[in-house]
């Protein structure tokens, strides 16, 4: 492979951050764990971080705690609005905890959440907008808050929340994304922009939400949460009691110290590796533009920490393409679930679909994205552009 999707962006310090918690003989989640939360809240501007084993978990969080918060809960039957596009566990918990999924387009160049078709899906029974920032770009953050805004004017009761498992670093009018709403998620898997071999956090700015999902988190029990805790209430507070005492259907979604100990090497890096990407996409922006019309890289809004490189193609069948990219030893993938509406899990979820999907049709049928990463890609993206005019000049001579 000449340029893969992702490599390890570790070093001797993550390897050291690792033996120091071998050696400490502690695995389990503790002293680390509440210290990259800490650090993660004041790196992406939030009031509370709460860490879990993966970014789907902190998806099963958020949802969770939609359902489970201590004012003003959300019912079974709500209904969510959700892009076409997104990743399969943006989706699934919502569903799983009772919520009806409202599927509904995106654009065909930013690959986000259409305004104006969010403000034509809202309903009586929506509840929240999960916003998926895809590969990195911000979502038109301005646009679909002035649209929940007027909404909830109008007597509604709808939250903002964020996914922004592929967007960490990015910003929106200056502002991280994840922290706008009432809730942001993220992840921390391999490839991604911070790695801590499984990991994910969710950050809200509400007391009450974050007491929810740290309760959530671990056995739905007390034993994690503050003292005068308002979600504990007038539960006895003799130690004897606390030990066992359960109050929501939570799950056991924990991190390891192990990845947090990885954590807290990676939160100090993700500025230097952030800035990197940019300037690999700023390569790629200038590579690619002799073939504006044909290979189309993702269009940015605000400040997109560019997870990968979202092209989408026109006037060149899409399999020429990906069979030009192996012979150059090029990895790719489908921009993450293509329409969402088309996967057959779909039949397993309650769900409708709100007006057409054209954007993420065109998306399904007509994209691909290549890897980024915190390393200089010239050589790379230099390949790619010439194995993308080489299958332009296949396309012409057939
Ligand atoms: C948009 C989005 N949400 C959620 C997830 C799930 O994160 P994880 O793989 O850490 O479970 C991903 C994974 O890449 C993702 O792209």
């Amino acid at each position: 492979v000449s340029y893969p999707l992702a490599l390890p962006s570790w070093d001797g310090e993550e390897l050291a951050a690792l033996q120091a918690v071998i050696d400490s003989g502690r695995f389990t989640m503790g002293d680390r764990v509440r210290e990259l939360e800490q650090r993660f809240a004041d790196t992406v501007g939030s009031r509370f971080a709460v860490m879990v084993n993966s970014g789907s978990s902190a998806n099963l969080l958020m949802a969770a705690a939609l359902r489970y918060r201590t004012s003003e809960p959300a019912a079974p039957g709500d209904e969510i609005i959700v892009p076409a596009v997104g990743w399969a566990t943006t989706y699934y918990p919502f569903a799983q905890l009772g919520f009806r999924l409202v599927l509904v387009d995106v654009e065909p160049d930013t690959y986000n959440l259409d305004p104006a078709a969010l403000a034509a899906a809202i309903g009586p029974r929506t509840r929240a907008v999960c916003v998926v920032h895809a590969l990195g770009n911000p979502c038109a953050l301005d646009a679909i808050t002035r649209v929940i805004a007027q909404a909830n004017d109008d007597g509604g009761r709808i939250d903002l929340l964020e996914d922004t498992c592929e967007a960490l670093g990015a910003r929106f009018a200056g502002k991280q994304c994840g922290s706008h709403g009432a809730m942001g998620t993220y992840s921390f898997f391999f490839s991604h922009h911070i790695s801590t071999m499984e990991g994910g956090m969710v950050v809200t700015d509400d007391a009450d939400l974050a007491e929810t999902l740290v309760c959530l988190r671990a056995h739905g029990w007390t034993r994690d949460l503050p003292s005068g805790s308002k979600l504990a209430g007038t539960l006895s507070d003799d130690p004897f009691d606390r030990q066992f005492r359960f109050l929501l259907p939570g799950y056991n979604v924990r991190p390891l110290e192990l990845s947090a100990a990885v954590g807290l090497v990676q939160v100090a890096k993700i500025e230097r590796f952030v800035e990197q990407r940019r300037r690999n996409a700023a390569v790629a922006r200038e590579l690619l533009a002799p073939f504006a019309g044909t290979f189309d890289l993702q269009r940015e809004t605000a400040e997109s920490s560019w997870f990968g490189f979202g092209i989408t193609i026109t006037g060149v069948d899409r399999r020429l393409v990906t069979r030009s990219l192996l012979a150059s030893g090029i990895e790719h993938r489908p921009i993450i679930t293509g329409n969402f509406a088309r996967q057959p899990v779909l039949a397993h979820l309650d769900h409708r679909v709100s007006g057409p999907l054209s954007g993420a049709d065109r998306i399904d049928r007509c994209g691909l994205f290549v890897g980024n990463r915190e390393h200089d890609l010239t050589a790379e993206l230099t390949l790619l552009a010439s194995t993308l005019e080489g299958a332009t000049e296949r396309r012409l001579a057939a």
